[in-house]
């Protein structure tokens, strides 16, 4: 379509849709808006990382990003030679970007101008969460594009012209996987990917992760979400079971820097009530307190991408652990354990299920008065050559920020459904029970 003719078509759309009344206009949507995106993801193997891929600037080409759930926005690394773009634009001092990313800063730069070094430009914080460290990089925009679905296949490429992001440098990213570029971030803030792929293509405010040990895939927008073979994932045929995102009211991100985040900013993870835990249906003892934020935003339980197993508190590492070793005390423990788990056994003294290994499961009771139930598959974690499991939960120790935070390892082969405009987490539980798992997205697209 030429610009001319796309004119023509919006203002014949407002006419049409002015004269069917404004609950039409509000709804109205030029015909090529995709109404859901696809991004693939796989599992460093020797990171743990789950690692994805965008294409941004002109030329096109690919980058890879490790994918951060609680994130705040989009960073690449803008080093020399790293970015080259013809439609790089940086963020001029009080433009609508910088205020969208909260950035009061104005700065020049000695040593460009080129990518990540303009004169009278904003700057904002880039986070490299992996490494706990922050660096400031200058805010700017460029051309990303992702592939569209149908919700079983990728579909065309959509392009977004001004995608906002910061511009790193990769001096910090020693810790990112190899070949990876920058961090892709999902968190609860106006730049996270959610937020600015919902405001320029109107898709639903809402994504879902479905991880795996290899090829995993997220969606953003609207379901259906389909896997092989043609199981949904998504809506009532999912059986979805929902829980409340909660507001810890105090910011988690560190470090502080120049002020940013103002620690009496929300967090921007997603957190989520866990009341009660049990193991072989019995209830393991845990302080109330713990499950609950404190007035400094300590406490709760959040979900991590960037954790490869679930991190506890002390006293609920200690209670698990102990439950779970007396629940099943007739098989052997392996001694010493695997560093960094505390609890292994033989992996051939356990037996194996279509859930993983065969051990009690460990049911989260979660606000809303619904159960995550966690099997083998997701609570062990095979190591030696998969001669010893071991229960794949972390002792985070006793000054931990958050209580509870729930990792990699097990939310793998479960869809989460973030619902971020409902404040709801929709989850599947494991998908091994419907014979499906999160590698099973058909990325062969439909011609
Ligand atoms: C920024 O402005 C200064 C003069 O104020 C100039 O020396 C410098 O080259 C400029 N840098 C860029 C990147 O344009
Ligand atoms: C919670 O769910 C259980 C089992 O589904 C049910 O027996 C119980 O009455 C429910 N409690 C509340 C407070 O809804
Ligand atoms: C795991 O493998 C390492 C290296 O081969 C070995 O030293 C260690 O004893 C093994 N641990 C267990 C618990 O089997
Ligand atoms: C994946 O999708 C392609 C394109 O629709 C199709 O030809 C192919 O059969 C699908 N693969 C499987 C395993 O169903």
């Amino acid at each position: 379509m030429s610009s001319s003719s796309i004119f023509l078509f919006i203002s014949f759309s407002f006419l049409l849709s002015f004269s069917l009344g404004t609950a039409r206009a509000a709804s109205a949507k030029l015909p090529s808006s995709p109404r859901a995106l696809v991004l693939p993801v796989t599992k460093d193997p020797s990171t743990n990382q789950y690692i994805t891929t965008i294409w941004q600037r002109t030329p096109l080409r690919s980058v890879k990003l490790t994918l951060d759930l609680g994130g705040k926005a989009l960073w690449v690394a803008c080093d020399r030679a790293e970015y080259v773009s013809l439609s790089y634009k940086p963020a001029l001092c009080d433009s609508p970007q910088c205020k969208l990313a909260k950035s009061r800063s104005c700065d020049n730069c000695w040593d460009g101008p080129r990518p990540g070094c303009n004169n009278n430009t904003c700057s904002s914080v880039v986070y490299n969460t992996i490494e706990r460290s922050g660096q400031i990089g200058e805010l700017a925009t460029d051309v990303l594009a992702v592939q569209s679905t149908d919700g079983s296949n990728p579909g065309r490429i959509v392009r977004v012209p001004n995608f906002l992001f910061s511009c790193g440098s990769l001096f910090l990213g020693e810790k990112l996987a190899n070949g990876v570029k920058g961090i892709l971030g999902f968190g609860k803030s106006a730049t996270s990917i959610p937020s600015l792929l919902s405001s320029a293509l109107g898709i639903n405010k809402k994504f879902a992760l479905c991880l795996s040990s290899a090829k995993g895939v997220v969606f953003l927008g609207d379901g259906p979400y389909v896997l092989l073979p043609g199981v949904i994932v998504s809506g009532p045929a999912a059986r979805l079971t929902y829980t409340p995102l909660l507001i810890n009211p105090i910011s988690t991100v560190y470090p502080v820097i120049r002020g940013f985040p103002d620690q009496s900013w929300p967090s921007m993870e997603y957190f989520i009530g866990l009341e009660s835990i049990k193991i072989n249906g019995k209830i393991v003892p845990l302080s109330p307190k713990l499950l609950k934020f404190d007035s400094k935003g300590y406490g709760g339980t959040k979900i991590s991408t960037v954790e490869p197993f679930t991190v506890l508190h002390t006293s609920i590492y200690n209670a698990i652990t102990k439950a779970f070793t007396n629940a099943i005390s007739k098989v052997p423990r392996v001694n010493p354990p695997i560093a960094p788990f505390g609890t292994c056994y033989k992996a051939s003294s356990l037996g194996s299920t279509r859930l993983g290994p065969g051990v009690p499961s460990i049911d989260l009771g979660l606000n809303n008065n619904v159960t995550w139930m966690i099997f083998g598959a997701n609570s062990m974690v095979y190591l030696n050559n998969s001669e010893v499991l071991c229960l794949a939960f972390v002792n985070g120790g006793k000054n931990v920020r958050t209580s509870v935070v729930i990792g990699g390892h097990q939310i793998e082969d479960n869809l989460l459904e973030f619902d971020v405009v409902r404040s709801r987490l929709g989850f599947s539980s494991t998908l091994l029970g419907r014979q499906t798992t999160c590698g099973n997205f058909n990325f062969t697209s439909k011609v």
